[in-house]
């Protein structure tokens, strides 16, 4: 796209009200619990992206943990102990209408993987898991995400899908 595109932390007075990525659930989030969730509770934190200062996507990230069992590679898993392992978890991620289709998405998801690997510097990380809407399953895979093993089980048709991303993975696609 040619514009430029700026990415940030959320600010208290940012005006989250007219976005819209298509989604109510992820718009109401946006609107009225992002900010709780990072400001108040310091559960997770959003990153937005903005467009000639107008907010154009967001993406919510938090701490997380995987089981060694759930990591979508029988060569990983071998390498990995048998503990809970930390990941960077992206819990959310939307881009508004009217901005779709421009790269917005990529530069977000960009953005939570250079995280990850200053999450892996800091304090260690085997990688990020995304919880993809079924109508995203296929933007991620597009990344490189693998649906985390046996999540597919027993799952409603319209729940999120964790799908894992490996550090190793993350690293050399920022570096390439
Ligand atoms: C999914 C979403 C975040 C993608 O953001 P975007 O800014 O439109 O995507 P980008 O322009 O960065 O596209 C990046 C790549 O993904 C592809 N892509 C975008 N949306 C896609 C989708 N729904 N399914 C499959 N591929 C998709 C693009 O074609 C592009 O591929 P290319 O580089 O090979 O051409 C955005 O469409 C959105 O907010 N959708 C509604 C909410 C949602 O589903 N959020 C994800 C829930 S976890």
């Amino acid at each position: 796209m040619a514009k430029t595109i700026e990415l940030r932390p959320l600010a208290k007075d940012d005006d989250r009200s007219g976005f819209s990525c298509g989604q109510p659930e992820l718009d109401r989030f946006f609107e009225h619990y992002a900010g709780q969730n990072q400001f108040k509770l310091h559960l997770a934190v959003t990153y937005v992206a903005l467009v000639e200062t107008r907010i154009v996507g967001f993406a919510t990230v938090a701490a997380s943990s995987i089981e060694r069992a759930s990591v979508p590679s029988a060569r990983l898993r071998k390498r990995l102990p048998a503990y809970p392992l930390p990941v960077l978890r992206l819990a959310r991620l939307g881009v508004d209408t009217r901005a779709q289709g421009l790269g917005i998405g990529r530069a977000l998801l960009r953005h939570v993987l250079a995280l990850a690997v200053g999450q892996r510097d800091h304090v260690g990380c085997a990688g990020v898991v995304a919880d993809a809407k079924p109508e995203a399953v296929s933007f991620y895979q597009g990344l490189g995400f693998v649906v985390v093993e046996g999540a597919r089980e027993g799952l409603m048709h319209d729940e999120s899908l964790p799908m894992f991303l490996a550090i190793e993975t993350i690293a050399s696609a920022l570096e390439g």
